[in-house]
């Protein structure tokens, strides 16, 4: 059985006491059993999350990472090695504000997600189409070119030790949310095409639902045979929202 998982990405959101604020939030919150949670505040506060959260089981991750695994010369970028050091778990690797805004091409995120497991972070492979895409009727070929670039440049192998995230750019941070049908059929398609080549790494593997996930719609999107859970934009920055996600996905 896949343990599910509920991972909030705070963005470039948070100061130093609004983060402190978020950290106490969370700390008083009543977890479910079961459920892998973790949040990925900005790299600025990775180390007051990760001594904040000390003793809570909520894992950290960061947003991005370096193509290089290890430290060198390259000014502005965190290398995964670092973001074990300061103590995260996971990393996000290729998110829609990250492939529209800054340009990362696929060549560029299967080097973020290699030097990733090369540390031992877990990849969080974020996919998903524009609105565009689907009204043309190309959701599941952009989602499976996203997903096959990693697959043909390190192989099936390499989603035994990592997470994808479904994430519909239409649906981020718009309120709009694919209904529960929809975000099945796209993870139903991705463990296909992950099952085509190695059906026991299809099975491990969490699928994540991302885009405008809220309490109120989480527990019908986690009820899906294929959604493992969800990564949360806008409701994770508050404490007691974010808990109500994960006790849906404990549900
Ligand atoms: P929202 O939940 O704010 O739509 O953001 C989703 C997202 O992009 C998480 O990575």
């Amino acid at each position: 059985m896949r343990r599910t998982m509920v991972a909030g990405n705070w963005k470039m959101h948070g100061t130093r006491a609004s983060v402190a604020e978020l950290i106490n939030g969370l700390r008083h919150l009543a977890l479910p059993g079961g459920v892998d949670i973790a949040v990925f505040p900005p790299c600025l506060h990775i180390t007051q999350v990760v001594d904040g959260l000390k003793g809570k089981s909520i894992q950290v991750g960061a947003q991005n990472s370096a193509v290089e695994a290890m430290q060198g010369a390259l000014t502005g970028e965190i290398s995964s090695s670092q973001l074990v050091d300061a103590g995260c778990s996971y990393v996000l690797v290729g998110h829609s504000e990250r492939r529209q805004m800054m340009g990362e091409r696929d060549g560029t995120l299967n080097r973020k997600f290699a030097a990733a497991q090369a540390c031992g972070l877990i990849p969080v492979l974020c996919i998903g189409e524009t609105l565009e895409q689907r009204e043309s009727g190309k959701t599941l070929e952009v989602v499976s070119r996203q997903l096959g670039s990693i697959i043909e440049e390190l192989g099936v192998g390499a989603f035994a030790k990592a997470v994808i995230a479904y994430e519909p750019v239409w649906a981020i941070g718009t309120g709009l949310t694919a209904t529960p049908q929809q975000a099945q059929d796209v993870h139903a398609a991705i463990r296909a095409q992950l099952a085509a080549e190695n059906s026991e790494v299809a099975q491990g593997v969490r699928l994540l639902y991302g885009g405008s996930v809220k309490a109120a719609n989480a527990v019908e999107l986690f009820g899906m045979p294929d959604i493992d859970g969800g990564l949360i934009g806008g409701a994770s920055l508050n404490a007691d929202e974010f808990g109500a996600i994960c006790r849906a996905a404990g549900n």
